[in-house]
């Protein structure tokens, strides 16, 4: 990729761009924000840090969005994030005018990018973006999915004392208190979670991930989690950088699938080149989907609140 552009320089946005640089999945990184010399200052001090980590792609930082101009890629991650006894929700309408304002500006200066949503309520906030860019759907998607599903791993590795890099798991639905953790679809090397833990311990591990972003926050106490959220960033920059189609759990527009329309909710993906090459539509018991048209109809109720 030539040009990667990131929304908002905060710990989710800056660590987002170092884990890309890193990686090398651009040859430029532009960093974003409002706040004076803070991208410049990152941005700086990123790039010194190539020589050591070896990488060459070049790190920008500016206050003007036009920098954005070009950009194949752009992730936003601004807006005001969880403090301690705040929901996701307690952001929506400050958010959704920064992130209305920032999509404005990518369709004006990077009209054939591809959008990944960061900033939360994320599954609203991607379709603010998606209203605001006018782009076609397949080219706006959010982050939310991989990060749920990799709290969820890691709390299965933890119980199991095995590597993480075995266990499999999906979470769907939206990035909130209804997300839809997805036990039955989970596994360690391929044996199906529910034959490894008892029921107990899955339920609590299930509540967990539900509760993961707010575990962090009632740590931190001054802003929210930024070093997993990240890490999900870069993999979903990786799979449309690197054209790789992985199938991964993100916040995709849908027009029907699993009952739903004109939302977008957490669902397995295709990612590639193109961005959301195609929505999985995985067999979901009853329950299941009850749980995931309930966090849908969670999530029409925040836009509904919305002047879009
Ligand atoms: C999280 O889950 C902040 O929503 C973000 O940590």
């Amino acid at each position: 990729m030539n040009k990667i552009g990131i929304v908002g320089a905060g710990n989710v946005g800056a660590t987002s761009a170092q884990r890309i640089a890193e990686r090398e999945l651009a040859r430029e990184v532009v960093l974003l924000d409002v706040a004076e010399g803070m991208p410049q200052g990152k941005g700086l001090d990123m790039a010194e840090s190539a020589p050591v980590e070896r990488f060459d792609t070049r790190l920008i930082g500016s206050n003007d969005p036009s920098a954005l101009s070009g950009c194949d890629l752009v992730v936003i991650t601004a807006g005001l994030a969880r403090k301690p006894g705040m929901s996701r929700d307690d952001l929506q309408a400050t958010n959704a005018d920064i992130v209305g304002a920032i999509s404005r500006d990518v369709r004006r200066v990077a009209p054939n990018a591809i959008v990944i949503v960061v900033s939360n309520p994320l599954d609203v906030m991607t379709y603010v973006a998606f209203k605001n860019t006018g782009f076609p759907p397949h080219r706006v998607v959010g982050m939310a999915g991989i990060l749920d599903s990799a709290r969820f791993r890691f709390f299965i590795a933890e119980a199991l004392e095995v590597s993480v890099e075995d266990v499999t798991a999906f979470v769907l639905g939206g990035h909130g208190d209804s997300m839809v953790p997805l036990p039955r679809y989970s596994s360690v090397a391929g044996i199906p979670l529910a034959e490894l833990l008892d029921s107990a311990t899955i339920d609590a591990i299930v509540q967990r991930t539900r509760d993961g972003g707010a575990e962090i926050v009632s740590h931190l106490k001054t802003g929210s989690a930024y070093y997993a959220p990240a890490s999900a960033v870069a993999e979903m920059v990786v799979a449309i950088a690197r054209d790789k189609k992985r199938i991964l759990p993100c916040a995709a527009y849908l027009t029907g699938q699993y009952g739903i329309r004109d939302l977008f909710v957490g669902v397995p993906v295709k990612l590639g080149a193109a961005g959301v090459e195609s929505i999985i539509e995985i067999g979901l018991t009853t329950e299941e989907i009850a749980a995931l048209q309930k966090s849908a109809a969670d999530i029409r109720e925040n836009i509904a609140k919305l002047k879009l």
